[in-house]
């Protein structure tokens, strides 16, 4: 019999490969298992194939999670300069496209081939088309049976993800195997994921295509982006963002012309008052978004008709158009899952299971979701590189 791995990794996702050649790179025999027949899939699809690697606005307040506070130690160890830095030294250029968003320059295939440039530096071996399908824990030692194989190692590092996009082969394999070992699973949600209207908002699916930079409400949680109504419903960075937090029944608002100061219609009628609510609107936003709201809300006549009490209601409704979704477009459309194994089971530090010495959760299947932005590669790069550390 062959003598253990320190670490054998399920799955060459972001977070496995990070994990691989940073334990490597510590002078760890590492394996890495990865199901699919290339490493890094969802890196190379990332971006839209330019890869949105990390957001130098990088902080805890940008995650969702039961604890808020569990992802603070990897972030502030393993941060958005560094993997910048390694970016650099791999000579890959990058640039900033909004809101702190890097991207390569070029293609997302550069950050798996630094991956595993950085992994052969390690020793650390990855074997693709295995699929692991069964874990044991015997007297300390890890049995990994894959492809009819059993391999053992020290620790055992998951990494295989989420379930978001099942046509990629995503499945939920990382909560089936925290349950086997008593660890406990926040309910897995789609998050980033377009939201569906039904009932009286069905109407507005009409404007598929139309797209305006709007702030998205949902409780106390706001994201100033575009929107994009689709044929289902509502898209766009501002309401991917905001479906994260949001949850079935909830209301989501948009404010249509965020920015407008109280009153500001009681103004213009008094600056202009032969100017419409439709005029009025179709100079602030596309036509037929401008043209749907003004029929809503039905005053067709010149401002200076209107009482000041009606013009006060519209720009309430304006400020905070409520749509109730009817649900999101689901796993098969979200980014990512929020949810996953619990916090409570790991620790902050070293992503170790307090419970099972020499477990690892790391990446998207754990319980710490970012926003949208690189703020998930981010997670995985830290979350793997603190795993790193321990192994
Ligand atoms: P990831 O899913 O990357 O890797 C898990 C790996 O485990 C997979 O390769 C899988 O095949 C493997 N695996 C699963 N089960 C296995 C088994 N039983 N045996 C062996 N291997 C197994 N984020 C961001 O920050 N910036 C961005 O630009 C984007 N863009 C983006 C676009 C699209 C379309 C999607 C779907 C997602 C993004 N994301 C993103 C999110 C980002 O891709 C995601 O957060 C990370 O890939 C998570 O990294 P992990 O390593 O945790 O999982």
């Amino acid at each position: 019999m062959t003598e253990p791995y320190d670490a054998i990794i399920l799955g060459a996702g972001a977070a496995g490969l990070m994990c691989a050649a940073i334990a490597g790179q510590r002078g760890r025999r590492v394996l890495v298992l990865e199901k699919a027949e290339q490493p890094g899939k969802k890196i190379l699809i990332s971006g839209g194939g330019r890869c949105n690697f990390t957001n130098i606005n990088t902080a805890p307040d940008r995650y969702l999670s039961a604890n808020p506070h569990f992802a603070k130690s990897a972030l502030s160890r393993y941060t958005a300069r560094d993997f910048l830095a390694l970016v650099e030294a791999h000579g890959i250029a990058w640039h900033e496209k909004t809101l702190g968003q890097l991207f390569c320059d070029g293609s997302s295939k550069q950050i798996v081939a630094m991956l595993l440039e950085e992994c052969a530096k390690g020793g650390a071996e990855v074997r693709c088309d295995v699929e692991v399908t069964a874990v044991d824990h015997v007297d300390g030692v890890f049995s990994v049976a894959a492809n009819g194989q059993v391999l053992t190692a020290k620790a055992v590092v998951i990494a295989t993800g989420g379930p978001s996009i099942p046509k990629m082969g995503a499945t939920g394999y990382a909560y089936e195997l925290a349950r086997q070992f008593g660890l406990k699973v926040v309910e897995p949600r789609p998050a980033l994921v377009p939201l569906t209207l039904g009932g009286e908002d069905v109407l507005f699916r009409d404007l598929s295509g139309v797209s305006a930079p709007v702030d998205a409400i949902c409780g106390k949680t706001s994201f100033h982006e575009a929107a994009l109504f689709t044929h289902k419903g509502l898209s766009g960075p501002a309401i991917l963002q905001i479906s994260s937090y949001w949850r079935p029944g909830d209301t989501v608002s948009i404010d249509f012309l965020p920015g407008k100061p109280a009153g500001w219609l009681r103004e213009l009628k008094r600056t202009a008052p032969r100017s419409t609510l439709r005029t009025i609107l179709k100079d602030a936003l596309p036509d037929r978004l401008a043209v749907t709201l003004a029929d809503r809300l039905g005053h067709e006549s010149d401002l200076q008709t209107l009482s000041d009490k009606l013009l006060d209601a519209a720009e309430a409704r304006l400020a905070r158009w409520p749509f109730c979704p009817n649900g999101s477009e689901g796993l098969a459309k979200a980014e990512v899952t929020s949810g996953g194994i619990s916090t409570a089971e790991l620790s902050s530090k070293t992503m170790q299971a307090k419970k099972v010495p020499g477990l690892f959760a790391i990446g998207e299947a754990v319980d710490v979701t970012g926003w949208l932005g690189g703020y998930n590669f981010q997670w995985a790069w830290a979350s793997g590189w603190a795993a790193a550390q321990e192994i």
